[in-house]
């Protein structure tokens, strides 16, 4: 009797554990297609993306070789990455789960696009749907221009965009931009990402704590997410509105890693001597050495 209730608890279990699996794309997601036909520069582009961002967990594509979490991470030939859309992966890859990160910041949407045409050249009957031109259109302009200033006084940062629309050069509004900050390692990201009013301008709220270079300056990247349609478009640009901060050269103080003439004469001096005295102590070991075979070679010819 408690086996069977027993039983029966596992068999809710899984399918409990089963049904979590499951992961829900939205309607509107499932259908996006890629704006640009995937060719062999989209997948060398999307391989050198794939093996920096995605084979640390999901192994070497066709190897069955990810790396064991909960869930696993699918290999990109297998049925299951392969069942999904190409929407579905997108939206897969923006979202995130669990292990599986959001790259919604980390990866343009141009290379989101890129990674999956890599993915696609693992599975042979795989044909591709593009966009259709009207559904990109309408959205997109051309020599799209961001220019970014500071608000001293509410201590923001504005974005301006524009960009050539309907043949006229005008302020794009509606358009998403990101905003990092330069650090020692890589790009931070300042405030949410905005939207671009009807002039074309979006405001960030810049952190007052933030340490900038000596004088204060700090390197600001802006770009728009939907690159598809308006181009790869960046500004970097240094504005003074960091914290001064003075950061030592990583060669100014004695470290380990530092050149001789950093190091004290107390440690110099000690050095050499001990170099020396084992040296020495060697030689001195030899020459007894020597002197011994030398004695016992007479001793022979007596
Ligand atoms: C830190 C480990 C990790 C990294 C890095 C990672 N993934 Fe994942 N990925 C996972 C895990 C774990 C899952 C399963 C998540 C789940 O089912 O809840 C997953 C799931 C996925 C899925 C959904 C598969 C399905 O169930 O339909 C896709 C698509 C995917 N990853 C693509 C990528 C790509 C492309 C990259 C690189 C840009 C990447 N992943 C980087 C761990 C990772």
């Amino acid at each position: 009797m408690i086996k069977r209730y027993f039983s029966l608890l596992l068999i809710v279990l899984i399918s409990l554990r089963l049904s979590a699996q499951v992961w829900v794309v939205p309607a509107e997601n499932e259908t996006r297609k890629s704006p640009f036909a995937f060719d062999d520069a989209s997948r060398k582009a999307g391989s050198d993306l794939y093996y920096t961002n995605c084979k640390s967990c999901h192994g070497e594509p066709g190897k069955n070789n990810a790396i064991p979490l909960v869930p696993p991470p699918p290999d990109m030939a297998s049925a299951k990455m392969q069942g999904n859309s190409d929407g579905a992966m997108q939206y897969k890859l923006i979202s995130g789960r669990g292990p599986m990160p959001s790259f919604k910041n980390t990866l343009s949407a141009t290379d989101l696009w890129r990674v999956i045409s890599f993915v696609r050249s693992f599975n042979p009957s795989y044909k591709q749907e593009i966009a259709s031109a009207s559904a990109a259109a309408g959205t997109s302009a051309q020599n799209v221009k961001i220019v970014l200033s500071w608000l001293k006084e509410t201590n923001q940062v504005q974005a301006s965009i524009s960009g050539v629309k309907d043949k006229v050069n005008q302020p794009l509004a509606g358009a998403e931009v990101k905003l990092f900050a330069k650090r020692y390692f890589g790009y931070l990201l300042v405030d949410e990402p905005r939207t671009t009013d009807a002039l074309g301008k979006a405001v960030f709220n810049f952190p007052k704590d933030l340490p900038g270079d000596s004088t204060g300056y700090v390197q600001l990247v802006a770009s728009l997410t939907n690159d598809v349609a308006f181009g790869e478009t960046k500004a970097d640009t240094s504005l003074v509105i960091g914290v001064p901060t003075y950061r030592p050269p990583l060669t100014e103080k004695r470290a380990m890693w530092n050149v001789v003439s950093k190091a004290p004469i107390w440690l110099l001096l000690s050095y050499t001597i001990a170099v020396f005295g084992a040296w020495g102590f060697i030689i001195y070991v030899l020459l007894q050495i020597r002197a011994i075979y030398r004695a016992g070679g007479r001793k022979e010819n007596d």
